[in-house]
């Protein structure tokens, strides 16, 4: 029963309000196909990390529903399509380079063989190799970076989702990265992303979403916003809609 009919992600009314009282996703509905290369775009504070979260089960959900390739998230099925590289570098800071690679492996239920096969290669696609055996606490904020993203990747998810995968990172990498997630696209592979460079966002997007205070203002290809935000560009748009009022101000 292969649910390739399924939107990768179906999100319905999903609502996130912290312990503390902050509405974070407010009855948020959002559908991302499967096979698309999709943006996730909004100022901070708006909802994105939140939305993430959620779907991946790092959180709980107050209301609503997540269906990740129509199955219910938090589940163990929903759970395996999912490859993330969080915002937030979260590596266990006993287990070297490799372990971290190798360890995920096993968590996602590989073999150990085809796992040490499969980190030799995301090492090497993130030029990791040289730091094979240090520990996540001793590597720079980049490398840290890198990690997270061959992490992501390891048990070739169908849906790979990346919170702001470009902060810190350097210009070589990034033009590699974006090489590899393009071609991973291309065979098929669902992307979800945020960023705050809107450029790149406007590059690689097939598909842009704007949210802002824990719901989506906007969704639409980057054309189809710029035409109808009358707009030159992503920037534009992004300031028409989403900006905090601060900014938006300066734009006619
Ligand atoms: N653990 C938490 N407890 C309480 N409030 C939180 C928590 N995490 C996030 N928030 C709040 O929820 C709202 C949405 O935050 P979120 O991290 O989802 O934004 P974001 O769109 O990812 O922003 P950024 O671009 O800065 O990463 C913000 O008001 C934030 O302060
Ligand atoms: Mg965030």
């Amino acid at each position: 029963m292969e649910a390739s009919a399924n939107p990768a992600l179906r999100l319905r009314g999903l609502t996130k309000r912290y312990d503390d009282g902050t509405l974070a996703l407010d009855a948020l509905d959002l559908e991302v196909p499967a096979g698309s290369f999709f943006g996730l775009l909004g100022p901070n504070g708006a909802g994105k990390t939140t939305l993430i979260s959620a779907v991946c089960n790092l959180i709980r959900i107050t209301d609503g529903e997540a269906l990740v390739f129509g199955r219910q998230s938090g589940t163990l099925e929903a759970r395996r399509q999912i490859g993330i590289a969080e915002q937030e570098p979260n590596l266990d800071r006993f287990l070297s380079v490799r372990e971290t690679l190798v360890y995920h492996g096993g968590y996602y239920g590989m073999e150990r063989r085809a796992a040490e096969e499969r980190a030799e290669q995301m090492m090497e696609v993130f030029d990791l190799r040289a730091k094979r055996d240090v520990r996540a606490p001793k590597l720079s904020g980049g490398m840290k970076r890198r990690l997270l993203l061959a992490r992501a990747l390891l048990h070739e998810p169908r849906l790979v989702i990346l919170d702001e995968p470009t902060a810190g990172v350097d210009i070589e990498l990034r033009h590699e990265l974006w090489r590899y997630i393009r071609r991973l696209h291309e065979q098929g592979t669902t992307i979800l992303l945020t960023t705050h460079y809107l450029e790149e966002a406007e590059a690689l997007c097939g598909e842009i979403a704007l949210i802002g205070g824990g719901r989506i203002i906007a969704r639409d290809s980057a054309d189809g916003l710029k035409q109808r935000y009358e707009a030159d560009n992503l920037e534009q748009v992004y300031l028409k809609t989403v900006a905090s009022g601060r900014l938006a101000e300066g734009v006619a």
